[in-house]
């Protein structure tokens, strides 16, 4: 069975990774996983600086999701390069590190510093829904970088003015026109786009009248994001000819299929991670059991396989 994909210049084994923020930097999951099984690993983002992130609580189950306002905590990219990267290049699967930043110049500069030897990727996470919306330098901002598509092009073109490294942009699905942004950021040479990132979300205790979260609004993520998802990967493979990696709520290996069906060239798994560290696993091994049993031999045979008739 063909389990291998392509996104940019990355080859992965199979299309099953873990998603940022959700697997630490490896790591801590090495007795528990066969990292070398996972298809690709993304990194927790990291900034130019560290960052103490967001005031708990931070974390909130609901019905059929999670809340996190973690706030892009992290000792910052020279700790990283340092202190996490060493442990993740010896794994022998695709490192894609998760980049953030406040401004522009933040994201070029995280580019060029990770310009390394064994650091397959970026994703360029210009998506997050838990950073205030900053007003360092000049830069007035009142959306997300992904909100808006000239914003999103910028960072785009920033980071690939400074590495050659396979980019991925991480989308936001708080937007009226996903097609527009995806558009926006193909044009910029981006080689792939991951879809989604979080839904800003909030809950509220009804005895203390408080809200759950530290920071009031966190994002929204697991099962009950899922149908947005496979929406906007659906919209956004019909779009833009760069792999889509399909992200929202994937538990098994069935919610892979619908993200591979809807036209996404691979899948990350996100929340997952939280009640089943193995959960990657699991989904790769069940892609491959429906190919064999729907007699496919390669993964690639049912991208984009969905019949709507139309
Ligand atoms: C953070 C949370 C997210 O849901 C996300 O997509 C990226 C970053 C955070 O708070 O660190």
């Amino acid at each position: 069975m063909d389990l291998s994909v392509k996104i940019g210049r990355i080859k992965l084994k199979n299309p099953v990774m873990v998603a940022s923020g959700t697997f630490g930097y490896a790591e801590e999951f090495k007795d528990i996983i066969n990292l070398k099984d996972i298809g690709a690993i993304i990194t927790k983002s990291i900034t130019l600086k560290p960052r103490r992130g967001n005031t708990p609580p931070r974390l909130w189950e609901t019905t059929a999701g999670l809340l996190n306002s973690i706030g892009l905590q992290n000792e910052g990219v020279e700790d990283f390069i340092k202190n996490k990267f060493p442990f993740l290049k010896g794994i022998g699967v695709p490192i894609i590190v998760s980049i953030a930043g406040d401004t522009i110049d933040e994201y070029a500069q995280l580019a060029k510093m990770l310009n390394i030897p064994g650091i397959s990727g970026i994703e360029i996470n210009i998506s997050c829904p838990n950073v205030k919306l900053r007003t360092t330098n000049y830069e007035l901002r009142t959306k997300l970088f992904a909100q808006d598509a000239k914003a999103a092009a910028a960072v785009v073109r920033a980071v690939k003015k400074n590495t050659k490294k396979t980019t991925i942009t991480k989308l936001s699905p708080e937007v009226t026109d996903i097609c527009e942004i995806a558009r926006a950021v193909e044009k910029e040479g981006s080689d792939a786009i991951s879809a989604i990132n979080t839904i800003k979300g909030m809950a509220v205790d009804i005895e203390t009248q408080k809200p759950r979260l530290g920071d009031i609004t966190g994002g929204l993520s697991g099962p009950a994001i899922k149908p947005v998802a496979l929406r906007i990967v659906w919209e956004t493979a019909q779009t833009v000819r760069i792999p889509v990696i399909g992200i929202g709520g994937i538990m098994t290996a069935d919610d892979a299929i619908e993200f591979l069906l809807c036209g996404a060239t691979a899948v990350q798994i996100g929340t997952a991670n939280f009640l089943n560290p193995q959960a990657v696993l699991a989904v790769k091994e069940g892609i491959e059991e429906y190919l064999k049993r729907k007699r496919y031999t390669r993964v690639n045979d049912i991208i984009r396989g969905i019949k709507t008739n139309v």
